[in-house]
C-alpha cells in the first residue's frame, strides 16, 4: 500500500530507532542508502547530540531518515516505592563499585529543546514515543515538511494519535524488544497486552491513518504478513541490533544467539517502565520487585548499567530484545534489507495462485 510516508523510501522497511546508542548514524545510513528508512533515536541524549548526528548522518546519506523523540513524562511515581527500591539495589552499586544515580534526573528528555532543533532543521520523519504530542506540535513539523509517526500498543491509543493530527501509527505488539510505547504506564507485565496481528487488525478497524508494524519481526514473510493485515511497512529493532553497523555493547549483540539466554520477558527492572529484554540475573532479582517509576529506575539504574557494561558482565546489562532474538542474523545492516526485501517478494509469489504455496 502505497502512502506518503511509504514514498520516501522503496522498501517497506523501517529501522527502529534505539536509544542508548545502538542506532548510530552508521547504522542508518546503511539501511537508508539500501532503501529502507534509517532512524536516529534521541532519546536519552541532549539536543545538541541529537543535532551532532543528524549532522553526521547528512554526511553519509542523501537518503530521507527519522529520528525519534521521546514524550515528556508526566509525575505519577510514588517517591517512597522508588526509596525502596533504591534501597534493594545499593547490594549491586556496592558489588560493581559505584553509585546509584539520582533518581530525580529530569524527566522530559530535553523534549522541547529537541523539538526546537527539529523545526530549526527539519527532518524527513519525526516519530514519538512514550505518548501523544499536542497538535500543535505535529502540526508545525507537517507546516516544515515532517512527516509523523506515532508509537501505540492499542487501538484506544491510535484513535488519540488519528485525533492529535499525526500521519502514520507505529503499531507495537508485545513481542517488541525495548520499551513499550504505551501512552500512560499501565500495568500489562502480566501478559495482558496485544500481540502484533491483533493489535494491527484492531488499530486497522479504528482509524485510517497508515500502520507501521513493530514488535517480533526477524523474516521478510512475517513483514509480509503484516503487509497483508493492512501495514504499510515494517519496523524492525533486534534484527538491526545483531548489524556490524549498530553500536550495542558487543556482548548484547552476543547474547541475542547465546543459548544461555532461553527467553525474553517484560520488565520495569532497569527503568520502571516495562521493556522487553533477555532473562538475565538482574532482571530476574529485581523484576518482580521494580515500581512503576519512569523515568526514576531509569536514571536509579543507569550507573549500574554503565559498570556491568565496563566490567564485561552482560547479567547486570539492560540487554533489549524482542520475542525473535533467536533469529537475528550477523548480517550488514543493506545486505539485511536486501535478504528481507527478497524475503517478502518469495512469501508474495508463494500466495500467488500458481506461485510457491502448493
Ligand atoms: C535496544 C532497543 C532500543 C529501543 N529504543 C527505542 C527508542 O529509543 N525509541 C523507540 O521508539 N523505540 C525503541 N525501541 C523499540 C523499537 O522501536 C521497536 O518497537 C522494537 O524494536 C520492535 O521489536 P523487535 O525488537 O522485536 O523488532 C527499542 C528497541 C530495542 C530492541
Amino acid at each position: 500500500m502505497s502512502s506518503p510516508l511509504t514514498d520516501l523510501f522503496p522498501h517497506p522497511i523501517v529501522q527502529a530507532p534505539m536509544a542508548g546508542g545502538v542506532s548510530v548514524p552508521q547504522l542508518a545510513a546503511a539501511v537508508s542508502e539500501a532503501g529502507g528508512l534509517g532512524f536516529l533515536a534521541a532519546g536519552y541524549k541532549t539536543a545538541d547530540g541529537m543535532y551532532q548526528e543528524i549532522k553526521q548522518l547528512r554526511g553519509l546519506t542523501g537518503r530521507p531518515f527519522g529520528v525519534n523523540l521521546f514524550l515528556p513524562q508526566p509525575e505519577y511515581a510514588d517517591p517512597s516505592a522508588v526509596e525502596v527500591y533504591a534501597h534493594q539495589l545499593a547490594g549491586e552499586a556496592a558489588w560493581y563499585t559505584t553509585e546509584l544515580g539520582d533518581p530525580d534526573s529530569g524527566r522530559d528528555d530535553g523534549y522541547d529543546a529537541k523539538l526546537a532543533v527539529l523545526l530549526d532543521n527539519p527532518v524527513p520523519v519525526v516519530s514519538f514515543h512514550f505518548g501523544v504530542p499536542k497538535p500543535q506540535v505535529l502540526e508545525s513539523l507537517h507546516r516544515a515538511g515532517t512527516f509523523t509517526l506515532v508509537t501505540v500498543t492499542t487501538a484506544d491509543e491510535a484513535l488519540a494519535v488519528e485525533r492529535a493530527g499525526a500521519g502514520a501509527v507505529i503499531a507495537q505488539g508485545m513481542e517488541a524488544g525495548g520499551h513499550q510505547g504505551t501512552h500512560r504506564d499501565l500495568p500489562e507485565l502480566d501478559g495482558s497486552g496485544l500481540g502484533l496481528l491483533a493489535l494491527i487488525a484492531q488499530v486497522r478497524e479504528t482509524v485510517s491513518l497508515p500502520i507501521v508494524a513493530a514488535g517480533g519481526i526477524m523474516r521478510g514473510h512475517q513483514i509480509a504478513a503484516a503487509l497483508a493485515c493492512g501495514a504499510t511497512a515494517a519496523q524492525l529493532g533486534t534484527a538491526f541490533l545483531a548489524t556490524p553497523e549498530s553500536g550495542a555493547n558487543a556482548l548484547h549483540k552476543q547474547a541475542l544467539t547465546n543459548p544461555l539466554y532461553v527467553r525474553t520477558e517484560l520488565t520495569r527492572a532497569f527503568s520502571g517502565r516495562p521493556a522487553r529484554g533477555l532473562v538475565n540475573r538482574f532482571l530476574r532479582e529485581h523484576g518482580p520487585y521494580a515500581p512503576a517509576a519512569y523515568p526514576e529506575v531509569h536514571h536509579l539504574t543507569s550507573p549500574l548499567r554503565k559498570a556491568a557494561a565496563k566490567a564485561g558482565d552482560a547479567q547486570g546489562m539492560a540487554l533489549w530484545a524482542g520475542q525473535g532474538h533467536r533469529m537475528a542474523r550477523e548480517l550488514p545492516a543493506g545486505q539485511l534489507v536486501e535478504v528481507l526485501t527478497a524475503e517478502i517478494e518469495a512469501a508474495r509469489d508463494a500466495l500467488t495462485p500458481g506461485g510457491g504455496a502448493r
